[in-house]
């Protein structure tokens, strides 16, 4: 998998490819990162690569002339690879909320062309010449687009084959269809008492049965109490079973849901 990404601030991108799981992966090849950054197509002796918006009003609106640039040299590049195709995400506040699903999505692809905006965003004549998707990072502001990029090639990285220790644990975490969408359940280690706190009872029975059925009820209350919507989501699905629907209706202190 190959990621190319435009952006102002290439340095920053160390963070992912030096450290951890997606370090690791990068080191084994698993997938490989291009930064493109589009003061080095400017010709001015500035190298500008923003300017202030039409119509007025604060801030800086970066140039789509150096963008469309950097879009062609990284498409180019990835044809020569044997990349080619690769859609064109924008990261915005206005794009579509980024979720797990996208995040599998990008995982069994060849990758994607990211660009960071940065000031007040990227002129809207690159937006619609160049860009196939927008993804959000949610309902907040950032002060550029390189956070949203890291975080969905993060995402995307540890889902690909081999990139965790145990292949299974991504697939137990929050999200993933294993866990009908739900929250993932609390966690504990050693010691068996800390500061007088005892992991709970089913933890140590040894027995699978009431283990697995012990977290599934925590992912349920859990999912009940901070994200209902994921709750009816399973439920659309058909993702609930007998049991389930009966550890939500006693659920603590949240009658009928
Ligand atoms: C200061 S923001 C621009 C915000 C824009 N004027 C607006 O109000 O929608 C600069 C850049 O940060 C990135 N960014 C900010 N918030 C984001 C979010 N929630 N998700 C993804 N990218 C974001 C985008 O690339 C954006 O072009």
């Amino acid at each position: 998998m190959r990621f190319d990404v435009l952006t102002l601030f290439p340095a920053m991108f160390s963070a992912l490819t030096e450290h951890g799981v997606s370090g690791r992966a990068h080191a084994r090849g698993l997938w490989s990162l291009h930064a493109w950054n589009p003061r080095d197509v400017t010709e001015d002796v500035h190298r500008t690569v923003d300017d202030r918006p039409y119509g007025g009003g604060p801030g800086m609106v970066m140039l789509p002339d150096p963008l469309v640039k950097s879009v062609a040299a990284a498409q180019a590049e990835r044809e020569a690879a044997g990349h080619g195709g690769a859609p064109v995400i924008l990261l915005s506040p206005t794009g579509r909320r980024f979720d797990q699903r996208v995040a599998a999505e990008l995982s069994v692809s060849a990758g994607a062309i990211f660009v960071c905006g940065r000031y007040e965003g990227v002129d809207q004549r690159f937006i619609d010449a160049c860009v196939t998707d927008e993804w959000s990072l949610g309902d907040f502001v950032l002060s550029g687009g390189e956070i949203g990029a890291l975080a969905m090639m993060d995402a995307a990285v540890r889902l690909l084959p081999g990139a965790l220790n145990h292949g299974e644990s991504a697939r137990q975490d929050s999200f993933e269809p294993s866990l009908s969408g739900l929250l993932d359940c609390p966690h504990y280690t050693r010691p068996e008492v800390y500061a007088g706190v005892s992991v709970p009872e089913p933890l140590l029975s040894g027995h699978h049965a009431r283990i697995a059925r012990w977290r599934r009820d925590q992912s349920l209350r859990l999912t009940l109490a901070r994200r209902p919507d994921l709750i009816e989501a399973a439920r659309q699905g058909g993702l609930l079973t007998k049991d389930d629907e009966r550890v939500l209706r006693e659920a603590p202190g949240l009658g009928e849901v």
